[in-house]
Order: structure tokens, then C-alpha cells, then sequence
């Protein structure tokens, strides 16, 4: 079997590579580990850069985003109890698109598959070869129990922290930079309205909270745990009780609570791997990096990312350029820093660490008094969350 881009993972990364390479007129097949259904399964994030649905629309999937996705003009910072509004609107000119990545996800399923795409499903043995050389490959075994080998002339890895892309790559030629945060987020969905029709991040004395939604009538509600908790470390009703006090008097009573459709914690941590190349394997998405969920910032990273390889792939087969490509890594890994950085500093700013000093609490509490007074901060903040240029 024969293709111009082997794709490792159907997540929206690799589906979203597939796309905008097809509409280039550039052939892709995409292998993915885990069946359909689990990949519509999955319940990520929710805030997308205007970016991300301006690349949407250029892929021809934004018709569900624009219809059913909530603009925000604004989002909203508690810290102890004292509200600072970011109105990313009025500092950028730009908005947020509030739509789910699972929604996405579904979006790109359903145009990859009308376009007639190969996606090999549940395909959990996938291996790469020779993807420092000229004839890369991967083989594997279809959901028929037969051999296939995949001939390409380049390999995405957009397969996600773990992977098998970034493993590919040598370990003396890799450098990786990684930040452990000593909590998690327990996140909770649920199918009434959200308790305001903004999004509220809060560092309250007892921990993080946010409160954030999936439409008008399902929101989705995180608080920090511990980073060694399980779901069944926690009640739903000691979930509730955790989510009100950290958001305040005024908006706590306010939360519209119910038994949860989804109840699940994630890790936190800051990621790089460098090079996102190697030979003709190209990393984009999780893959190469992960960030904290505070600044909503994975979906859209992995966007950019594939947004600038769909154009370097474009350039070297359709135009005979290979510069994009040479370029990719160093200039995608410029973005992901940048990114890093504010998921990092946001994080910083608005969570509970056990190890803090009295000192570095006092920094935390002067860098949110700092941002309330400063309108250049405030702006700051606004830019890097609506997303920074491409
Ligand atoms: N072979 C084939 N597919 C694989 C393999 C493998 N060995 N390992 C992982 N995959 C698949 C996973 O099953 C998943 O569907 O690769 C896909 C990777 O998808 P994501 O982990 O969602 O990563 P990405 O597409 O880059 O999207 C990043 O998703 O996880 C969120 O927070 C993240 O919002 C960010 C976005
Ligand atoms: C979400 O709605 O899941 C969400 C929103 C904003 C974030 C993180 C997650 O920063």
C-alpha cells in the first residue's frame, strides 16, 4: 500500500491534517490505534482560538462550530474572592468559540469519511520504519487480522503524549523539558446551564476551580484535586460542595448541580519534546508537547501545528519547496514555547501549591493584583488566550 503522508492517530490532530492535506489534493491515510467510537468518546476540552475556527472554516468544517459553538467576548478571573473580567473582545478585537473538542472531532470524522478517507481502525500495532531514510513505512495488522505494510513519503506522528511516533526518534537526538504539577483537575459534566454564561477561572484558598460549559444547557465544572487522587477519592456531592466554595458567596449558590453525565481527572503537566522532526517523521499535537488545561491552549496548539505542516506539505509536493518542511520544527516550536509560557503562567497564578512559600504566595497574590491594575497586563493575558498569530 502506497500513500504521500502516513497518519499515526485520529485524534484531531491527525484528522485535521488529513483534511487540510486533501483539500490540497494530497493523499493521506490515517492509522488509529483505538476503535471510532472510542475516539467519539472521549471528553476534552471546550475553548477554541479564533484561529482554530478560521482554519476550520478553510478545512470546510465549521459549518456545526458556527451554528451550534457560543462566541464569548470575555472570560473572568476570581482570586480570593475578587473578580477581574478579561474582555479578550475589547483588548484583541477578537472572540473564543466555546465548542467541544469531541463535537470537532465528530465534525472531521464525518467529512474524512464522506471524502472516502482510509482510516484504519482499531489498529493497535502499528510500527515505523526506516523513518530516518528515504522509503519510510509502517506496518501493521487491519481489524481483519491481516498484515498490511503502508508505504510513504512521509509520516505524521499526531498520536498523542503515548504514542509511538515520538519514540521513533533516537533518544540521543531528542530533548525533552517537562514541569509536573503537584495536582490534577477532577472535572465534572452535566446537563444543566452553566452558572454563568461566561467562563469563570478561581484560585480560591482551598484550590483551583472553573467553570465552563459545553451549550446553554450542559456545563462542564473543574476543581483541583490532588495529584494522587481518583474519582472515587471524591463524592459528587463533596465534588458540588468544592466547586461553590471555590467560586465565592455571590456565584456559588448560584451552580445548578445534578448527577454527572461524566466524571473523570486529568494530570497536569508542561511538555516538549524537541526536534518535532525527524528525517521524514513530523510530529504535530500531543505528540510533541503537552500543556496544563488552564489557558485551554492543547486543542489549539495541535491546530497550529497542523495547520503550519498541512502548508509545509503542501509547498514541498505541489510547489517542489522544501524550506517549510526543513523549517517546521524550528518555527512550530517557536508557537509551542510561547504557548507553554502562558499555560505555565497562568497555571502559576491561579492554583494552590502545597510547596509554596509564604514568599511565593505573596507573588502569586501581586501578580493577579498587578494584572487588576494594569491594563497592558490585562492585554497581555487577552492575546495570548484569544490565541497569538499565526
Ligand atoms: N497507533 C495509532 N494510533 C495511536 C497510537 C498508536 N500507537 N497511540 C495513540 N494513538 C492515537 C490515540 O488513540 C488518539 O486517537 O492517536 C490519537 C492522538 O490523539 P490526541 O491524544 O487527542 O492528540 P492530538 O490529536 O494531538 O490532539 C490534541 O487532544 O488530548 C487532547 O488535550 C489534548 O486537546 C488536545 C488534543
Ligand atoms: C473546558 O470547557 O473543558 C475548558 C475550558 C477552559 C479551559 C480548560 C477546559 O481553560
Amino acid at each position: 500500500m502506497k500513500t504521500t503522508v502516513a497518519i499515526i492517530g485520529a485524534g484531531p490532530s491527525g484528522l485535521l491534517l488529513s483534511q487540510l492535506l486533501a483539500n490540497a489534493g494530497i493523499d493521506s491515510v490515517i492509522v488509529e490505534r483505538s476503535s471510532k467510537d472510542h475516539v467519539l468518546s472521549r471528553i476534552r476540552a471546550g475553548v477554541l482560538e479564533w484561529g482554530t475556527v478560521e482554519t476550520l472554516q478553510d478545512a470546510g468544517v465549521a459549518e456545526r462550530c458556527l451554528a451550534e459553538g457560543l462566541p464569548h467576548d470575555a472570560f473572568s478571573i476570581f482570586f480570593d474572592g475578587e473578580p477581574l473580567r478579561i474582555d479578550v473582545a475589547q483588548y484583541t478585537g477578537k472572540q473564543v468559540m466555546v465548542y467541544g473538542q469531541t463535537e470537532m472531532t465528530k465534525d472531521l470524522i464525518e467529512k474524512r469519511e464522506a471524502e472516502g478517507q482510509t482510516i484504519f481502525w482499531s489498529t493497535p500495532d502499528a510500527q515505523l520504519h526506516d523513518v530516518n531514510g528515504d522509503h519510510p513505512k509502517v506496518s501493521f495488522t487491519n481489524s481483519d487480522g491481516k498484515a498490511v505494510t503502508l508505504n510513504a513519503d512521509i509520516i505524521a506522528g499526531c498520536d498523542g503524549f503515548r504514542g509511538i511516533s515520538r519514540q521513533a526518534i533516537p533518544q540521543q537526538k531528542l530533548r525533552e523539558f517537562e514541569r509536573v504539577y503537584p495536582f490534577g483537575w477532577l472535572g465534572v459534566l452535566v446537563d444543566k446551564p452553566p452558572v454563568h454564561h461566561e467562563l469563570f477561572y478561581a484560585n480560591h484558598q482551598e484550590g483551583f476551580a472553573l467553570a465552563s460549559m459545553r451549550s446553554a444547557t450542559r456545563s462542564r465544572y473543574y476543581v483541583q484535586c490532588d495529584s494522587g487522587d481518583t474519582v472515587d477519592d471524591w463524592t459528587v456531592e463533596q465534588f458540588w460542595s468544592a466547586l461553590a466554595t471555590r467560586l465565592g458567596p455571590h456565584w456559588g449558590p448560584k451552580v445548578q448541580t445534578g448527577d454527572p453525565i461524566e466524571m473523570s481527572i486529568a494530570p497536569l503537566r508542561s511538555y516538549v519534546a524537541e526536534p518535532m522532526r525527524y528525517g521524514r517523521l513530523f510530529l504535530a499535537g500531543d505528540s510533541a508537547h503537552i500543556v496544563p488545561p488552564t489557558g485551554a491552549k492543547g486543542l489549539n496548539l495541535a491546530v497550529a501545528d497542523v495547520r503550519r505542516l498541512a502548508k509545509a506539505i503542501e509547498s514541498w509536493k505541489v510547489l517542489g519547496k522544501d524550506e517549510e518542511l526543513e523549517n517546521y520544527s524550528r518555527d512550530a516550536l517557536d508557537r509551542v514555547w510561547k504557548v507553554e509560557r502562558f499555560s505555565w503562567y497562568l497555571s502559576t497564578m491561579l492554583h494552590q501549591f502545597p510547596e509554596h512559600s509564604p514568599f511565593e504566595k505573596r507573588m502569586q497574590e501581586a501578580e493577579f493584583k498587578y494584572v487588576m491594575s494594569s491594563e497592558a497586563a490585562a492585554k497581555s493575558i487577552a492575546e495570548n488566550y484569544v490565541g497569538l498569530p499565526f
